[in-house]
């Protein structure tokens, strides 16, 4: 840091400390939460507790994991659903304009915090590391849901911690419902499925294998941690008997840092009816998916006139690791993995029984955007993404104090800003996509330069609303963001989350 950063940063953290005391009076008194918001009257109350299990994965030793269970102690029991002989958390399913309270139970052996991945909620309820809770202790969330429909997720967010954890089995869907996809009919019941991508290694005894904690400097780290087997829904590859009709797939990437170039097999069409923020206007048909870690997309399948028996599977195609990572130093260091990025994976597959399921019709419009889809920024803020002395910086910073704030990250609730996130190269020759996540509110791609050549740059679909967009390497895009009406503390960072530990992460204070 040289000394013209090194007072900048002073001063302002000075600043938001102060302006930090005064916008949450109570804050600074340890964040007590044990109760609830008073004049908060829930329509859904559930119970999630963190704790170690073992789940059988692999043949042989039952595998040790943490992971969330759940429990609901208002509302319809189907709010949640737990994916049987699989760690992820339980499938909560929620409806716009629902009031939740979640009394989440710290149980395993650290502190940890949730973050529920894409909703606009309050700042005490977005899981922001420096509300940690310690083992043993609990924490409460209160928020109505206010996100389109639209597949979410939750994982733990405590400093420099939620690699590890999320690695360990900590992570879940959450879907919300709402009156717009209700009205599409689209498929539902046995015909929906989730799909959510990890990637881990194993040791000889059934273990899961991790880079030690907190190591700067460590090349896993710098990279992101790569599995070598990979898991779908918290277990090894299945194959599942389905009927020959139109599925709809809820996809989410919850690996650490792999990004899959996905494609169906026999040339059958991703159809792409959604993204991070819900639905498309309209869908959107290609052969190939670039889905990056933290990212989730909705896809139709057409298995009708399928013959019994026949099998499709969802690939990851092979890509140029460069694509990925690129630079003199990565080529030598390669991570830690035997499958690098790029290497082509088959993730799971479907086979047709002999049964017909209802008929279906995809509609021509899906959704319609609201006026924060066009509403005119107020300003442009350039936010480079660059490597420097063994670390990955976001704008130029690192995740240092946690009440941190520059000045160019203090933002006016509902105002609308572009940031324009320019993917740098450096002397070093370390250079990676990275895919940045803002919290808060789903924002809008407007624009990408450069990286042309790149062969993941045609399997990105910018067309909906987003929380994590993919930056390749030598890419500019520029993303326009209404930020949120909630004010507080909120974080964007690279959702590789060992760049998130190591610091590829800032906060920004919504005033
Ligand atoms: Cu999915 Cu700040 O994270
Ligand atoms: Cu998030
Ligand atoms: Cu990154």
């Amino acid at each position: 840091m040289d000394r013209r950063d090194f007072l900048h940063l002073i001063t302002v953290s000075a600043l938001s400390a102060a302006i930090g005391d005064l916008a949450n009076p109570g804050l600074a008194a340890g964040f007590a939460q044990a109760t609830p918001n008073a004049g908060f009257a829930p329509d859904i109350e559930l119970e999630l507790t963190m704790s170690p299990d073992q789940v059988p994965l692999l043949p042989g030793e039952p595998t040790h994991v943490w992971r969330f269970t759940g429990r609901v102690l208002k509302g319809p029991a189907a709010t949640l659903e737990t994916l049987p002989s699989s760690y992820l958390g339980p499938v909560i399913r929620l409806r716009r304009g629902q009031k939740v309270r979640i009394r989440f139970a710290n149980r395993i052996p650290e502190d940890s915090i949730i973050h529920w991945h894409g909703l606009d909620v309050p700042e005490l309820a977005d899981g922001h590391p420096r509300l940690a809770i310690a083992s043993g202790a609990d924490y409460v969330y209160d928020f109505e849901v206010t996100n389109r429909a639209g597949t979410y997720w939750y994982h733990p967010h405590p400093h420099m911690r939620t690699g590890a954890q999320v690695y360990q089995g900590l992570a879940g869907i959450l879907i919300v419902q709402d009156a717009e996809e209700d009205a599409l009919g689209l498929p539902s019941g046995s015909a929906e499925q989730l799909c959510v991508l990890q990637d881990r290694v194993f040791d000889t005894q059934n273990q899961l294998v991790y880079v030690p904690a907190g190591r700067r400097g460590n090349m896993a780290m710098m990279t992101g941690f790569l599995g070598e087997r990979m898991l779908i829904n918290g277990r090894p590859q299945p194959t599942s008997e389905v009927d020959a009709s139109w599925r709809r797939v809820r996809l989410l990437n919850a690996s650490n840092a792999r990004i899959y170039k996905l494609a169906w097999t026999r040339g059958l069409p991703m159809v792409i009816i959604g993204g991070d923020g819900g639905l498309l206007e309209r869908a959107v048909r290609q052969q190939i998916l670039t889905l990056a870690p933290g990212q989730r997309a909705d896809v139709l399948l057409d298995l009708t006139g399928l013959s019994a028996g026949t099998e499709v599977s969802l690939e990851s195609r092979a890509y140029p690791e460069v694509d990925a990572n690129m630079g003199g130093m990565n080529a030598m260091m390669r991570g830690n993995s035997k499958v690098p990025n790029g290497a082509p994976l088959r993730l799971m597959t479907l086979r047709t029984r002999d049964r017909n399921g209802p008929a279906f019709r995809l509609p021509e419009r899906l959704s319609t955007f609201d006026e924060s889809w066009v509403v005119r920024p107020s300003k442009t803020r350039r936010v480079p993404l660059s490597f420097q002395r063994m670390e990955w910086l976001l704008g130029g910073r690192t995740f240092g104090d946690m009440n941190e704030v520059a000045a160019e990250e203090t933002v006016a609730a509902g105002s609308t800003q572009v940031w324009e996130f320019a993917n740098l190269s450096n002397r070093m020759g370390m250079q990676a996509a990275h895919p940045i996540h803002m919290h808060g509110r789903q924002f809008r791609v407007l624009s990408r330069s450069g990286a042309n050549s790149n062969s993941l740059r045609s399997g990105i679909i910018d067309a909906g609303w987003t929380d994590t967009v993919l930056v390749l390497p030598g890419e500019t895009v520029r993303v326009q963001v209404t930020f949120t009406k909630h004010p507080g503390l909120y974080l964007y960072h690279c959702h590789i989350l060992e760049h998130e530990d190591m610091g590829m992460m800032r906060n920004f204070r919504v005033v």
